[in-house]
């Protein structure tokens, strides 16, 4: 954004919820929900429908009372905190993000979204300020992935119900199914009535650090996100033969392991020799069967995540992989199952407006970008306008417990999200 553009003033409602964002107590809040799975090193491990995710939704919804609030729980587990509008029957707008981490995570990817949100909701109340559409505070199942697969599961099953389904079988690393911790989570938050999935939505906007070193090398202290660069999850599974380390010949093994390691060598080196700097690629699980010091490998599986802001350029990596697999696999078979898809999202122009104003008002030095990371508002994306505000990331860190965002940073976004909702939902 030049310095020089300027917007259609904010409502007066807007500016008042601004103004009454309390910096200490979104603070405060922050840490609270963070001692939820809090880690000595500053880490937070509180993965996805577990006790500890179950306990932090219980602190969530204790931290709002009185005749304008209700909670809401959908058959994916995903919880919304209402606030009512003077019109209740009009759709909400929503705000959110997920309270779900990394096995070990920093504080604030997707709690910062939550903790905002809520701190918004606050100060309408302090600001007295009534809306006319009712303002939806999500907090998304599973956002993560990493301990049921795909990611962004909540905000998926809320866009398209159908896809409930496969990922009630989801089980994570010990075979528990996603559908068993749903039910555990459900009956956890009794208070909560059961709402549809798939419900109308006004407009989404969701906060977030931006987990990537952006905004901080710019010396923005805000992102307005247009949109949502690419992904494509893949799952290679390697099968080959056990057989004794000590009597088999080099010559003579089905070995699942070097097979699958000379496989990741060389998707590696493809990605590199492809020479393009916004390309994403990353094994981040590579697991061996039995996992015997003295006995060949019979069984592995790897992971690939795959990330470009060009659709057509996930597709020609995908080819690659397909081909190198299929090349690689001597003695052994191989497959690939491809477990996440989503092409580039492009944000909603009037709503990105609308935050790009709040800003303007905020005084704030902004910069226009695109996510790295995926969000749930790339779901919402197909069924509302959307749009998302970022934070700076220290030294772009994320899914690390050394996660950080200056105070006076997650204050400001705090306010731009207050005013942005005020206006939505005006
Ligand atoms: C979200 O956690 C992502 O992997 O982008
Ligand atoms: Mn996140
Ligand atoms: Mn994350």
């Amino acid at each position: 954004m030049s310095a020089t553009t300027t917007f259609p003033p904010l409502s007066e409602d807007a500016s008042q919820a601004m103004a009454h964002v309390d910096g200490r107590r979104l603070i405060g809040m922050q840490r609270a929900l963070a001692s939820f799975g809090g880690r000595a090193d500053g880490g937070v491990a509180r993965e996805a429908l577990t006790a500890t995710e179950r306990e932090a939704r219980r602190w969530l919804i204790q931290q709002v009372a009185g005749p304008r609030y209700s909670w809401h729980i959908d058959a994916a587990a995903n919880l919304f905190l209402r606030r009512a509008g003077t019109d209740d029957s009009l759709p909400p707008v929503m705000t959110g993000s997920h309270i779900d981490t990394q096995p070990v995570g920093g504080w604030l990817d997707g709690a910062y979204g939550v903790i905002a949100g809520l701190e918004a909701l606050l100060a309408l109340d302090a600001a007295g300020v009534e809306t006319r559409h009712p303002i939806e505070l999500a907090i998304w199942t599973n956002e993560e992935g990493s301990r049921f697969s795909p990611g962004a599961m909540g905000s998926s099953a809320f866009v398209e119900p159908a896809s409930l389904a496969a990922s009630l079988l989801s089980t994570d690393a010990e075979g528990v199914r996603f559908e068993i911790e749903r039910d555990a989570t459900v009956a956890a938050l009794p208070e909560a009535s059961t709402v549809p999935l798939g419900r109308p939505v006004q407009a989404y906007v969701e906060a977030h650090i931006e987990q990537g070193p952006i905004l901080e090398a710019s010396g923005c202290r805000l992102g307005v996100v247009t949109g949502i660069q690419g992904v494509r999850w893949f799952e290679i599974t390697v099968r080959g033969s056990c057989a004794h380390a000590g009597t088999t010949p080099l010559d003579n093994r089905r070995d699942a392991l070097m097979t699958a390691a000379t496989m990741v060598g060389r998707i590696g080196e493809m990605a590199v020799s492809l020479g393009d700097p916004a390309l994403r690629l990353t094994v981040g699980r590579f697991e061996a069967a039995p996992g015997a010091i003295n006995t060949v490998a019979d069984r592995v599986t790897f992971t690939i995540d795959l990330r470009h802001p060009e659709d057509a350029v996930l597709a020609a990596c995908e080819r690659r992989i397909r081909e190198i697999v299929a090349e690689g696999t001597g003695a052994c078979v191989a497959e690939v199952a491809r477990l996440m898809q989503r092409a580039p999202t492009a944000f909603a122009d009037e709503v990105v407006t609308i935050v790009e104003a709040a800003v303007a008002t905020s005084g704030e030095p902004s910069c226009r970008l695109v996510s790295g990371a995926f969000h749930d508002a790339m779901h919402l994306a197909d069924v509302c306008p959307t749009a998302m505000l970022f934070v700076p990331s220290h030294g772009g860190i994320s899914h690390n417990a050394a996660e950080d965002t200056d105070e006076t940073d997650l204050i400001a976004g705090a306010r731009v999200l207050a005013g942005v909702l005020a206006e939505l939902s005006r």
